[in-house]
């Protein structure tokens, strides 16, 4: 596994975002409000919106262009819409973020 370390979980703000540039694109890393971290290419599945500028609440999030809602453990769209985001994994320890980059399209595609 190839883990890079990205920053400090307090770098996030609680039901926001940070985007984090990579050689595969960029990545939305987020953060509920109950501090979980999740990490998805910051494209959404729809037409590529910013899912880093979207709305989060609960373990999703709601795109700023459309409103479609992705699950942010999966990173595939809430029905009734169809597709998904690539998901990357994550890991926080005492605090700090660790992301493991992969290319790759989306498992549920
Ligand atoms: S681009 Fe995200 S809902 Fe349309």
């Amino acid at each position: 596994m190839d883990w890079q370390q990205i920053g400090l979980i307090e770098d996030i703000p609680r039901q926001g975002s940070r985007v984090v540039r990579t050689s595969s694109g960029e990545i939305a890393l987020f953060r509920s409000v109950d501090d979980k971290v999740f990490a998805l290419n910051n494209k959404c599945p729809h037409k590529g919106g910013p899912l880093s500028q979207g709305i989060v609440h609960g373990n999703r999030v709601t795109c700023p262009l459309h409103n479609w809602v992705i699950d942010l453990e999966s990173g595939v769209a809430v029905a009734p819409d169809v597709g998904c985001a690539h998901r990357h994994e994550v890991r926080v320890a005492h605090g700090v973020v660790f992301l493991e980059v992969k290319a790759g399209a989306c498992k549920a595609a």
